[in-house]
């Protein structure tokens, strides 16, 4: 058994974090979200796992992520050109796939079920593919699946304006080696991808054995910011760990669950977890509440911040309102500034939201 996880595409909904990086290289707790999924897939005991990467971002994700050692697996990185669809991932990824039975893993998913149930009911039932459904309110935004009262995929239709179902595929996948044989069936779709659905379709078709199961827990597409802030949310509830490497001042005090990385110093501030902070930050005069990520080597002077993922780099300093839902790039700075007359200036980059109260 192998996997791949697909790490390429545009990342067009996370713009303007996507700009400069992968999408999938964006933090859900401070760990990159691309590598829950190796985590995930180790877990079950498959080792030898493929990365399909863009010309874009590829470097940055090989760099990152490296040759697997890190996760006890083996990583292949795949390129694929351009982001022509899922199943073209796939056939691209063939020779590394052989004629293995694979799991397929969207770089910007996350769920919280184990993986191994699944592999092992797929594998028992020597089935063709196993494809995972949840109950969503917006279906036109995802495949979606119509299910007959066997539990028997009857339909599937790739963000249908007219959705069948309110059952949303997950971005994960299992399949035998036959998923080939039907992604050279089928034909590019209206948008100019060959997309995975109708390959998945055209197994159902051939009256090949796929079966679906609908998954319990939590499952985050991370593609747009609110997703974002949300899996921040869950996996910073259902995951952190107390552990405090860097200093705290005698004014400055922590309470519930909170990570304060080596180097980090915090003068006169707050924190109120679940809350991650990460290497060489300096935090001054800060209340920073509830689901708040900031990674490393961010500076937070006269701040207060709430649910808030604050990125490598950024520095925000004496904003004298409360900051709330926001995501805040690289190396942004956020700043009152000094000079007369008492202005707000920017430099915003393209794509960026700004919301003033
Ligand atoms: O998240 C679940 C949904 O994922 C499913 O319900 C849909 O059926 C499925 O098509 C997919 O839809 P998205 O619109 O979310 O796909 P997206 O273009 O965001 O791509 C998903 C991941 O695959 C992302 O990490 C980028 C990567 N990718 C995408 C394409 C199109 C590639 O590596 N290569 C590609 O050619």
């Amino acid at each position: 058994m192998k996997a791949i996880i697909l790490s390429g595409g545009k990342g067009t909904r996370l713009r303007p974090l996507t700009y400069t990086g992968a999408k999938q290289l964006v933090p859900v707790a401070n760990k990159p979200i691309l590598w829950y999924g190796i985590e995930a897939i180790a877990a079950t005991g498959i080792t030898d796992i493929g990365i399909i990467i863009s010309p874009e971002t590829g470097a940055e994700v090989k760099a990152k992520t490296g040759d697997g050692d890190h996760f006890g697996a083996n990583i292949t990185y795949i390129l694929q050109e351009s982001p022509a669809g899922l199943a073209h991932a796939v056939k691209i990824a063939r020779p590394f796939l052989g004629d293995s039975p694979f799991v397929m893993y969207l770089g910007d998913n996350l769920i919280q079920n184990e993986l191994g149930e699944f592999l092992n009911h797929f594998k028992t039932e020597q089935m063709d593919s196993l494809i995972l459904l949840r109950p969503v309110a917006n279906p036109s935004a995802f495949g979606v699946a119509q299910v007959d009262d066997q539990g028997r995929v009857v339909q599937l239709v790739e963000k249908p304006k007219v959705p069948a179902s309110n059952l949303a595929l997950v971005g994960i996948y299992f399949f035998a080696n036959t998923i080939h044989a039907s992604i050279d069936r089928i034909q590019p779709s209206a948008r100019g991808e060959l997309e995975i659905t109708d390959a998945i379709q055209d197994l159902i078709n051939q009256q090949k054995h796929v079966e679906a199961r609908q998954i319990e827990g939590w499952w985050l597409d991370t593609g747009k910011k609110d997703d974002l802030l949300e899996a921040n949310q869950i996996i910073l509830d259902t995951c952190l760990k107390t552990e405090i490497s860097g200093e705290l001042d005698a004014k400055s005090q922590t309470f519930g669950r909170v990570q304060i990385g080596t180097g980090s110093k915090l003068i006169n501030c707050t924190v109120r977890g679940p809350v991650v902070i990460g290497n060489d930050c300096h935090l001054e005069n800060c209340f920073i509440g509830p689901y708040s990520s900031i990674a490393d080597q961010v500076t937070l002077v006269d701040v207060d911040l709430e649910h808030s993922v604050i990125l490598k780099g950024a520095q925000v300093i004496g904003i004298h309102q409360r900051i709330v839902d926001s995501v805040i790039g690289q190396r942004a700075h956020l700043k009152t500034a000094p000079q007369r007359p008492k202005a707000l200036r920017f430099m915003i980059g393209d794509d960026s939201q700004i919301e003033l109260a």
